[in-house]
């Protein structure tokens, strides 16, 4: 089970200026959160409410359409090759990063166990498409197209050209390389997969792009390189339960909620910066500030999310985190156990690094994170720290349910609604204005008009 220690934010450690005091604001908002929590999970069956990404951890259904499609194409394809942008490829970008062996891609194959590659394309820049279809030999390429309205330009540009690709290579036989994932009876990918038939799996209704890695977004992708998604839906499952709990002092979804409401609210944190200790983890910053910026940047409210990485990151940002401005709350993500102990050799015993001879870079990284913790302390700079037992398919599926229902909460804290996206719709809008789509072409002389001023 997860971990918050939330003392290094407490007026006892980092003093009244910077500080809250928990204990007093858990009892001042412990009826408004019970309220929110139990109002959560009255709605999460209400069409129309985008809660629906409460419910996957029970989706068993769709676990067992992912597992029996991945069996099928058990043993055909070398690589994996996501389409997709925003929450349609961060949750599978930082779920694999974290769960894969370091490196997969740089393994062999039988190192992999015969299991595919995998590779993420989430972004437009010419350059990198072309430099993956080099890299890809793509008639043993398996495309998962994922996008939940169908027609984003970025993600259907990339499949265009793919696709195109695919069917010069492989004549009729294209589509068994392609397995669609969009909305069940919306968009134009749903009807190109029934016009040429493709494999499909569904978003379901009522989850956003940023809250759907558990849906066949993220399964589909974690089935066919192999990770356990029984356990991922476990995880989610015990969470669930466990952050159903009305009561602030046992649910560290609202806890985290509510300190970074607060922090912000009373004492000027408004950038909240998410920092791993471990590279494996170090996309679910990424995820997460998505997750933190469309849901939360509304009204002009919100909280700034900012990516880091330790230790890495002690040589970059810890600077600007102890003695730049004061209005940031860091949240450490700490692993009890690495899966691998590494012994650092005891050689040149005779010079200044000696010191390090003989003991494990695993005491190292914990010193890391140590020091950092007590560095912010003794600048006054406010810390949360979530601990997790290992990394495992378990522990990463608790952690990212974890941070969405703890965005839901303090969305709810705001009074904003966490589950729309309105500015990124407008830049889509502009988007299919420029590049000439029907429908579009009213915005066009205006935006042209405007792109004169600039
Ligand atoms: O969270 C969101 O809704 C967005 O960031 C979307 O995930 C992103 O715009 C991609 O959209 P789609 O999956 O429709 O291609």
């Amino acid at each position: 089970m997860l971990k918050l220690n939330f003392k290094n934010s407490d007026i006892s450690v980092i003093g009244e200026e910077n500080g809250l005091n928990i204990e007093n604001e858990f009892n001042n908002y412990s009826s408004q959160v019970a309220d929110i929590i139990k109002s959560l999970n009255q709605r999460k069956d209400k069409p129309g409410e985008w809660l629906q990404w409460m419910n996957l951890g029970y989706n068993e259904e769709t676990v067992w359409y992912v597992k029996e499609f991945a069996s099928l194409v058990d043993g055909r394809f070398d690589n994996i090759l996501v389409l997709g942008i925003g929450g349609s490829a961060l949750g599978g970008l930082a779920v694999t990063e974290a769960l894969l062996k370091p490196y997969w891609n740089l393994l062999t194959k039988e190192q992999r166990k015969g299991l595919p590659k995998i590779f993420f394309l989430d972004n437009i820049d010419p350059d990198s498409i072309n430099g993956i279809l080099e890299a890809l030999d793509l008639k043993k390429t398996l495309v998962n197209v994922i996008t939940k309205s169908g027609d984003t330009a970025e993600t259907m540009s990339q499949f265009m050209i793919i696709r195109d690709l695919l069917q010069k290579e492989l004549g009729d036989d294209y589509r068994k390389n392609i397995v669609a994932t969009t909305d069940k009876k919306m968009g134009i990918l749903r009807q190109l997969a029934d016009q040429e038939g493709y494999k499909i799996f569904y978003v379901p209704d009522d989850v956003g792009g940023r809250f759907s890695v558990f849906s066949s977004v993220g399964l589909v992708p974690f089935a066919l390189v192999g990770l356990d998604i029984d356990q991922i839906m476990n995880g989610i499952k015990d969470m669930d339960l466990e952050l159903k709990n009305t009561d602030i002092h046992q649910n560290i979804a609202a806890q985290g909620a509510l300190i970074n409401f607060l922090m912000d609210r009373n004492k000027g944190k408004n950038i909240s910066v998410l920092m791993p200790y471990s590279s494996r983890l170090k996309y679910i910053p990424s995820w997460f500030s998505q997750l933190w910026a469309e849901s939360l940047g509304k009204g002009n409210l919100g909280l700034t999310p900012l990516n880091a990485v330790g230790a890495t990151d002690q040589h970059s940002l810890l600077q600007l985190f102890n003695e730049g401005p004061n209005n940031k709350l860091i949240t450490f993500i700490r692993i009890k156990n690495f899966d691998t102990t590494l012994e650092i050799p005891k050689i040149f015993e005779y010079t200044g690094i000696g010191y390090l001879g003989g003991k494990t870079v695993n005491d190292l990284m914990n010193a890391e994170a140590d020091s950092t913790i007590v560095s912010l302390i003794d600048y006054k700079r406010p810390s949360l720290t979530i601990t997790i037992d290992k990394i495992d398919e378990y522990n990463i599926a608790q952690l990212l349910y974890m941070f969405e229902v703890q965005t839901a909460i303090i969305g709810e804290l705001y009074n904003i609604n966490s589950f729309d996206q309105p500015a990124v719709e407008q830049s889509k809008n502009y988007i299919y204005a420029l590049m000439g789509r029907a429908g579009f072409d009213g915005s066009v002389e205006v935006l042209r008009e405007k792109l004169e001023l600039v």
